[in-house]
């Protein structure tokens, strides 16, 4: 950053310290975040912020913090309300990841509320009589669904972490659902879309679509009553108004209508798991990532690593050289994915070694800088160390959302159904569809899933297993261990390489969050051998590209929906580079007029970027009373 702009922020901001400061600052400080020549810009708050993909949700979210909840309570509700008015990604009957920093401990946690496969599951559960995948069973029938995980895991959350009481954060979701709410044009669109798979589900066609079959316009009310029963069950109940009682009866009595073998015993068997974010240095940040059963933090830090032994910024923003370099990192650690990675509680995942950076050395040290290379030639590369055809083609929806509180408590959280509406399969009587989240396994050695994916021994198809994921909540941390960004997006195979360009834009090309949301983005995963891009990169580049053998997709579409939050505050010199006495002005929340029930804290000035690949999303930010 400019001294310039880094004197324009800290007028923003409003510190009397700002000039105290600025020598140390201006020399530490890395980014031009209010560049007014910047064709994009973020939505500013200097208190919290939600950013999802629904802005209704999002609004629900802030009112929290509004009403002075944490960022766990504006999560969670948050999370409620965009399975209400989200349906197609947003759920109950799914599972994912959140991960959450708390302040006053300084210390971030990774919620695991993956869904798990039931006990009476099996290895070969999809395969047809001659031995091939039959992906209608996998990705359409009750048994692609594995135990939902979301409700135990947004408890979890709140219980542990949170402010509010469960009755108080999911009320508003309770009312969008009994009240109905106006159907936006992207909700609207994304039932015609898939409208076949849900008409064939008695009980979806019924809370989809009008009593006549047909779809509801924008501005139609679309209201959920059986739905906002089953909400009001949790808000009773607890995880027992979900795991347990009419919900788990009504659930028990689709899968005996279907043929299921989801049972009462798995329901109740179902477990949130903590575990520690899976954490790297990249340049002079640190990347923290949701750990396995994900693989998305393992790959982004291994890909990072990869790169940061070049001078990305010097190659230019998505150039031919800088892109190569990206490609040829993906390439490498997705064939690493296929191996390596699976449920932790049941294969030896070699995180420690697939994130050495000796490792990404090596791997580095294969790169042909001018030539790309064949992914048939790419094997999982681990033993070398002493340490498809297309994108899957089925229409995919998750959803990311990112909060953050006035007391630096942040939470970037990606949960799913799998695909847009998940198996199309709602419970009937309590409104809610049902995940299928069983494709994520690898049915077969080889075979690839609804992503392309392929997979085999670490991800087969275990009783009580969590099928691997590439969801990849983030948050990054400056020098001075403050978290600087949250971040994370949909997109199935693809999440893991657009969250890393989210963090290379930012790191590496000193974009705001607008910025890095805008840009362009690639993505590749060993197999298939294709590059896939969006609009934006330039046909000069895509030659050369096609010049050093890169094969090419032509019909990527666009790559994910990040949903994000960069802080910037006065915290970019390491702690200890600050003078004793103005380090202590700082931390002073007195003398910086800032009052805190917890940690003191740096005030700072939050950037909210939705992004608009996906239609409908928002940044809302929390109320501030006249005091403030
Ligand atoms: O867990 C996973 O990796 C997938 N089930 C995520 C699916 C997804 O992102 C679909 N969204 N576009």
């Amino acid at each position: 950053m400019t001294n310039n702009l880094f004197l324009r922020v800290v007028i923003l901001i409003g510190f009397s310290i700002g000039s105290v400061l600025h020598g140390s600052l201006v020399a530490a400080s890395e980014k031009a975040i209010l560049d007014p020549n910047a064709r994009f810009h973020p939505v500013v708050s200097n208190s919290g912020m939600v950013v999802s993909q629904e802005m209704i949700a999002s609004q629900v979210g802030a009112d929290i913090l509004s009403r002075g909840g944490n960022a766990i309570d504006a999560a969670v509700a948050t999370g409620f309300a965009l399975a209400v008015t989200l349906p197609r990604a947003g759920n109950i009957g799914g599972g994912g990841f959140m991960l959450v920093h708390l302040a006053a401990e300084n210390k971030t946690i990774a919620i695991d509320y993956r869904e798990m496969a039931p006990a009476s599951a099996y290895k070969d559960m999809f395969l047809d009589a001659e031995g091939d995948v039959d992906n209608l069973r996998a990705r359409f029938s009750i048994h692609s669904s594995g135990v939902p995980g979301t409700v135990a895991g947004l408890i979890h959350a709140l219980d542990n972490y949170g402010t509010l009481s469960l009755k108080q954060v999911l009320q508003p979701a309770i009312d969008l659902a009994r009240n109905g709410f106006a159907v936006s044009v992207d909700l609207s669109e994304s039932l015609l879309a898939r409208k076949q798979t849900l008409q064939n589900d008695p009980a979806s066609k019924g809370y989809f679509y009008k009593a006549d079959g047909s779809g509801y316009q924008p501005g139609e009310i679309l209201a959920q009553p059986d739905l906002a029963k089953t909400l009001g069950r949790i808000a009773d109940k607890g995880r027992a108004g979900f795991y347990q009682g009419r919900t788990a009866d009504l659930l028990m009595a689709q899968m005996q209508r279907n043929g299921g073998l989801m049972s009462l015993q798995d329901l109740a068997n179902y477990q949130v798991v903590e575990r520690t974010p899976v954490c790297g240095d990249y340049r002079h940040n640190r990347v923290c990532a949701m750990p396995p059963p994900s693989s998305g933090g393992v790959h982004m830090i291994q890909m990072l690593n990869i790169l940061e032994g070049w001078d990305l910024r010097s190659l230019g923003h998505n150039s031919a050289a800088y892109l190569h370099r990206l490609v040829e990192s993906m390439r490498r650690a997705y064939a690493d994915r296929s191996q390596y990675l699976g449920d932790p509680d049941f294969f030896p995942v070699p995180v420690a070694q697939l994130t050495d950076k000796k490792y990404a050395a090596l791997l580095r040290g294969q790169i042909d800088l001018q030539h790309a290379s064949r992914s048939e030639d790419i094997r999982p590369g681990l033993s070398q160390s002493t340490l498809g055809s297309a994108l899957g083609s089925e229409s995919s929806e998750t959803t990311h959302f990112s909060t953050w509180d006035q007391w630096g408590n942040v939470v970037s959280n990606t949960y799913t159904l799998n695909f847009s509406y998940g198996s199309g399969i709602s419970v009937a009587g309590a409104g809610f569809l049902l995940n299928n989240e069983m494709d994520d396994f690898s049915a077969k050695p080889g075979a690839p899933n609804g992503y392309g994916l392929v997979g085999g021994e670490a991800n087969a198809i275990q009783p009580g297993k969590r099928p691997l994921s590439s969801m990849t909540p983030t948050i990054m941390f400056n020098r001075a261990d403050e978290p600087i960004l949250a971040t994370g997006s949909p997109g199935g195979s693809t999440i893991i390489t657009i969250v890393m360009q989210m963090i290379l834009n930012i790191v590496d090309f000193d974009m705001s969050v607008a910025e890095a949301t805008a840009a362009a983005r690639i993505h590749h995963q060993w197999l298939p051998d294709s590059v896939f891009y969006e609009s934006g990169i330039s046909v000069d580049t895509l030659r050369l590209l096609r010049e050093m053998g890169h094969q090419l997709d032509d019909k990527t579409g666009v790559l994910g929906s990040t949903q994000s939050i960069q802080r910037l505050g006065v915290e970019s010199p390491q702690r200890e580079e600050i003078e004793a006495p103005q380090r202590e002005e700082i931390e002073s929340p007195q003398r910086l007029g800032v009052e805190s029930p917890q940690r003191p804290v740096i005030k700072s000035i939050l950037y909210g970027t939705a992004d608009y690949r996906r239609a409908g999303s928002g940044v809302a930010i929390q109320r501030q009373s006249p005091k403030d």
